[in-house]
């Protein structure tokens, strides 16, 4: 049984370095995809508090959805379109500090204000991104994109 996760107050770089081994913890010895990514976005879900955390899974040319933690989001996206389309397009992570100004932004939900989407790769491909969003203007930076795209590289997909 996992053991619940210790939640800290404090700034984001303490948050998730309280996170990082609970991580490494949870995730450490399990293989299965959707097993981690449901727990990755359960984790940083409870932590941040953010509005929505979740997996878009890359499936015969498009994005589907997958393991995800807040309201019900779009199920499909194009390459291309929308910040996650655009980041499986780019290969990196985007950080959108005003969804409002990206161009093409795909409201799930009308709370959602900014985003940060990063990929994982494997053998130079992006299978799959993560995608956060956050009820509140400016919510990302490269703290999160530094760690985020630390704990993704802990998704196994063998
Ligand atoms: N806003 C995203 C779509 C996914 S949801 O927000 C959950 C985008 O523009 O790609």
């Amino acid at each position: 049984m996992a053991e619940d996760l210790e939640i800290i107050q404090g700034s984001k770089n303490d948050q998730y370095e309280s996170l990082m081994p609970q991580v490494k913890g949870l995730l450490d010895g399990e293989t299965d995809l959707v097993a981690n990514m449901a727990n990755l976005a359960g984790a940083l879900k409870e932590q941040f508090n953010w509005l929505w955390v979740g997996f878009y899974i890359v499936k015969n040319g498009e994005l589907v959805l997958g393991p995800f933690q807040g309201p019900v989001a779009c199920t499909r996206i194009r390459y291309g379109k929308g910040v996650c389309g655009s980041a499986w397009a780019e290969g990196k992570t985007l950080i959108v500090r005003d969804v409002e100004q990206f161009p093409g932004h795909i409201a799930c939900s009308s709370l959602s204000k900014s985003e940060i989407v990063v990929p994982l790769m494997r053998d130079g491909e992006v299978v799959a991104v993560l995608d956060v969003d956050s009820s509140e203007l400016n919510s990302f930076d490269e703290t999160d994109q530094q760690y985020l795209e630390e704990m993704t590289k802990l998704i196994r997909w063998d």
